[in-house]
């Protein structure tokens, strides 16, 4: 196992020798954790397929998951995708640099373990400072899915990435939390209409604003486009238990109930009044932006006392609320409603 090696570095004007030291261990085929906007990536060279399947044997992602790439500018977009559309080009003018990921036709200079046996390619060009200046200083795109063992909450902090990768990771790049907290939205422009096979914090409404009628991916056949969607994700190690309910004796009762089984986490927006030794609360604000900067990471937090069960309170599933809320179904075991 490689040593890890860690480096605080500023997240808006990132320090050239750091950038610098990161990229070499990318343009060499290592592998270098790093913030974006949306979560942190786990990152190596799209164009080295040797490389690519660190990523994957670091991660232990099902070989059939293929990755993101992630570009700094339009001229490295043309070296991995070919045929984008006027749509897709009207998507990148609007929301790049972003949280939108467009699954493209693949240009033959992507390590093919990158797309997992498919044609496509899925490529972001990402607004956070130090993963442009990551990108443009190793000169080549970069493949990263998010930097967490599969399976676990996606990292919104450097100490997320080392909690889950210390040891198979050469370099942690720390720029501090992620200002998003969710990953991007992943839509397929091979298809027409297009198919959001992933929500994330573009909305559905920007994108058909833009557009026009795009469509959610619904049958299997469709999600399989997109395989990282067929599994449970994002989970901590309790299981979880996601209310729906808007009403506080749903929440009240159920955490009670609960109680009788063992330690209970809850983290919601609403207090339930409970005080108890087996009981830890956390409460965060109540909008998708407040839920999207903390779920990952009080998820993970809650999980440390190693509780029967995590009980979290839902939000509307409008505008960015429906990315928050896709997470927090794939991580749920259990969904109670009115
Ligand atoms: O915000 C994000 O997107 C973060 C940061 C690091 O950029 N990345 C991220 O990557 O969330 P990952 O690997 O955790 O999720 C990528 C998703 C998966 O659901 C995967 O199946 C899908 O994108 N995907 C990747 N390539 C695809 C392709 N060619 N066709 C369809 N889906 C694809
Ligand atoms: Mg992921």
């Amino acid at each position: 196992m490689p040593q890890t090696e860690q480096l605080t570095i500023d997240p808006t004007s990132p320090q050239p020798e750091l950038i610098a030291r990161a990229a070499s261990i990318i343009k060499t085929g290592g592998l270098v954790a790093f913030p974006t906007e949306t979560v942190y990536g786990l990152g190596a060279d799209a164009t080295n397929d040797a490389a690519i399947r660190g990523i994957f044997d670091a991660k232990g992602r099902p070989p059939d998951n293929p990755l993101i790439v992630h570009v700094a500018d339009r001229q490295m977009l043309n070296r991995i995708a070919l045929n984008i559309s006027d749509k897709a080009a009207r998507l990148i003018d609007r929301f790049w640099p972003g949280p939108l990921t467009l699954v493209l036709h693949r240009a033959p200079a992507v390590a093919p373990s990158v797309s997992a046996g498919l044609d496509t390619v899925a490529v972001r060009m990402p607004s956070a400072p130090v993963a442009l200046a990551l990108i443009r200083a190793a000169a080549t795109p970069i493949a990263a899915p998010s930097a967490n063992t599969s399976g676990r909450p996606s990292p919104t902090s450097a100490d997320h990435v080392l909690q889950d990768l210390g040891g198979a990771v050469d370099l942690i790049l720390d720029g501090g939390p992620t200002s998003i907290g969710i990953e991007s939205t992943v839509i397929d422009m091979t298809a027409d209409p297009p198919v959001i096979l992933r929500p994330g914090w573009v909305t559905r409404d920007a994108i058909s604003d833009l557009i026009g009628p795009v469509r959610t991916a619904a049958s299997s056949a469709e999600l399989s486009r997109s395989p990282g969607t067929r599994h449970q994700h994002y989970s901590p190690r309790a299981r979880v238990v996601l209310i729906q309910s808007r009403s506080p004796e749903v929440i009240l009762q159920t955490c009670l109930d609960l109680l009788n089984k063992g330690r209970i986490g809850y983290l919601g927006h609403t207090r339930t009044g409970i005080s108890h030794p087996q009981f830890t609360e956390i409460i965060i604000g109540p909008t998708p932006q407040d839920y999207a900067a903390s779920i990952y990471s009080e998820l993970r937090r809650l999980d440390q006392s190693n509780p029967e069960v995590i009980v979290v309170q839902g939000i509307e599933p409008a505008a960015e609320g429906e990315a928050v809320m896709d997470r927090l179904e794939r991580a749920a075991s259990e969904v109670i409603a009115d």
